[in-house]
């Protein structure tokens, strides 16, 4: 069968599925259904991405159902380790795709079309994408790690600006916010690198970090939004000014308005 034929018993499946990890105490619950609206909005941003670049029919379904299933692990994670944090638990993405092969949930796919989900959700968080990876692969991870950024900066630059100030761990990654930050971050940010997770001592580098995703972006119409969103200006934003918050601003904005005018 193709994806379109079971895109829809695919959704039906991941909201019973998620529908499991809905108990426990507020907090929990909250937690949980962070992802499921993530994963939502992600599937609408791959689409988005995913029709400037003339997909349509069969491949556009592909690419939704790898956003669909891109964080599916986070489930199993948040319920065995209580946190969304990586490096102390598991990595997310290979739990997810043990997840989906547990539950057999693509084996009414073709086998190249579910190994091409299967391996597209297993790249989606990963620092860089291998090398030894076909073409059509490759294309599909970073259409996916475009639409995932997306979502990641509205969640992070709603909560930075709410009103209530009610502080989430989960989304701070357990950071403290305290007004420093890593020489290391830093110059990572000014040398066009991304910012590596192990290397985040404060809330400041976390978002630090986020500012320079913008250097693993992959498409045109993932520029613009960001640009017309404003992300990286409203994490400036959040930061206490200085010659560093500066520099770093100016060195992603640039780099943001650059691809946008390029194209
Ligand atoms: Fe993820």
């Amino acid at each position: 069968m193709t994806c379109q034929d079971i895109l829809p018993d695919l959704k039906d499946w991941f909201s019973d599925y998620v529908e499991t990890f809905l108990s426990g105490d507020s907090n929990h619950r909250r937690n949980i259904e962070l992802k499921v609206d993530h994963t939502r909005r992600v599937c609408a941003e791959i689409l988005d991405v995913g029709k400037s670049l003339g997909l349509k029919g069969e491949d556009l379904c592909l690419a939704e159902a790898t956003a669909l299933f891109h964080d599916i692990g986070r489930f199993e994670q948040y319920a065995r380790y209580g946190t969304y944090r990586d490096l102390v638990s598991e990595d997310h993405a290979v739990l997810g795709v043990g997840v989906l092969r547990e539950n057999r949930v693509l084996e009414r796919l073709e086998p190249p079309t579910s190994d091409l989900i299967l391996r597209t959700v297993s790249y989606h968080n990963r620092a860089v994408l291998p090398e030894n990876e076909t073409n059509r692969c490759l294309y599909f991870s970073r259409l996916l790690r475009d639409a995932d950024k997306l979502d990641i900066w509205r969640v992070v630059t709603d909560y930075y600006t709410q009103k209530n100030g009610t502080r989430n761990e989960t989304i701070e990654l357990d950071l403290p916010d305290t007004p420093d930050i890593s020489e290391r971050v830093y110059e990572d940010i000014m040398a066009g690198r991304l910012v590596r997770v192990d290397c985040l001592r404060t809330l400041n580098d976390f978002k630090l970090l986020q500012m320079g995703w913008i250097f693993d972006v992959n498409f045109p119409r993932t520029f613009h939004l960001v640009l017309e969103r404003a992300y990286l200006k409203i994490i400036r934003d959040t930061l206490l000014p200085s010659k560093k918050v500066s520099e770093v601003f100016s060195k992603v904005q640039s780099y943001l308005e650059k691809h946008c005018h390029s194209v």
